[in-house]
């Protein structure tokens, strides 16, 4: 049952970025070089930013600049960049830059998304439907994400039901993928197959457009994605090195490394079209560069730092 190949959606110039505690300076040109060298290893799929607010998250300044860049490299046109767009002002901004893709966000607690967004459940998921449908007038694809899907670091458990009426909302809305998200990284292979259960048997058909955002806080990311696979889900958020977090989820850890993510693909003889020993060289490169401790375990042991 597990899929012949894996799209990897690599998160690290976003969600990587968005949060990370560094004296070094994170400027625009390093994330552009960043993002060519994620492109060169051969990931497709690369979230390049963030058009949220930055009083709330000042990390993503500087994304529109990002974005349109790497849209206008001519190394890079078969690559996509979606970018996270939480309102119609955020919208305008990445279609002025020239966004092709964009990932809408809510989540599965009240709290969280209160906290995340400053509006209830209810509400973000009208944000989400008003941008989705500017989206569709320009012909811009849209990824979702529902946040907090094993759990809240407000509200502690999360209802399964909670997250198969949110992802599904979503799906109604037009989103071609929705990825569940991990956010504080408490999920365990056995939560996780419990909430694939509950999701896949009230939308069966989503197994296609199901993705899958685990954080390593507990260090139970690629346990848990085994699973996902097992149940047939075929797309996996990573961040190369590790990096990341959410500045609303606090105590949460990174996302889980890239370099982790593709050994395990390997070793299940599952295709992913990344180069592993570039990946490497790429997790080292940039958690120097900005200071960060070098979470891949796999990076660490192919002996790059
Ligand atoms: P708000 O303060 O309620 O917004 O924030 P508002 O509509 O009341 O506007 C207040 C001011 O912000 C106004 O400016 C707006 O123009 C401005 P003023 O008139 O006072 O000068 N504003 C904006 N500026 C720039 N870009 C915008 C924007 N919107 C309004 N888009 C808002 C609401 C949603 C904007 C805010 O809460 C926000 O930006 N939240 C984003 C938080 C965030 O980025 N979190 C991390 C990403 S989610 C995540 O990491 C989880 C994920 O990885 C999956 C997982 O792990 O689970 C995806
Ligand atoms: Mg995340």
């Amino acid at each position: 049952r597990v899929p012949s190949f894996v799209r990897i959606v690599e998160v690290a110039p976003r969600d990587g970025l968005q949060a990370l505690q560094t004296d070094a300076e994170i400027t625009v040109d390093t994330k552009i070089s960043l993002i060519q060298q994620l492109a060169h290893a051969g990931l497709r799929s690369i979230e390049a930013g963030s058009f949220v607010s930055a009083e709330w998250v000042p990390l993503m300044k500087g994304s529109d600049e990002v974005l349109r860049a790497v849209l206008a490299d001519p190394d890079m046109t078969d690559v996509a960049f979606p970018v996270l767009v939480p309102n119609t002002y955020g919208f305008k901004q990445a279609l002025e830059a020239g966004a092709r893709e964009i990932a809408v966000f809510t989540a599965a607690s009240e709290s969280f998304c209160q906290e995340n967004t400053n509006c209830s459940i209810a509400q973000s998921l009208a944000r989400c439907e008003k941008v989705i449908g500017l989206a569709q007038e320009h012909d811009i694809k849209v990824r979702g994400y529902v946040s907090c899907v094993l759990g809240c670091p407000y509200e502690g458990e999360i209802d399964s039901a909670m997250v198969a009426y949110v992802t599904e909302r979503l799906f109604q809305m037009g989103c071609y993928e929705v990825s569940l998200g991990d956010t504080i990284g408490v999920g365990t292979p056995g939560a996780t197959a419990a909430l694939l259960s509950t999701v896949l048997s009230a939308m069966p058909d989503a197994v296609d457009k199901l993705a899958v955002h685990f954080h390593d806080t507990y260090g139970q990311a690629l346990a848990n994605i085994t699973i996902a696979l097992q149940y047939g889900i075929s797309v996996v958020d990573a961040s190369v090195g590790g990096l990341g977090g959410c500045p609303y989820a606090r105590g949460a850890s990174g996302n889980v490394a890239t370099e982790d993510v593709v050994y395990l693909l390997q070793g299940l003889g599952v295709e992913c079209g990344v180069d592993l020993s570039r990946l490497c060289a790429i997790g080292h490169f940039i958690t120097s560069e900005l200071g960060a401790p070098y979470m891949s375990r796999v990076g660490r042991a192919a002996g790059k730092r």
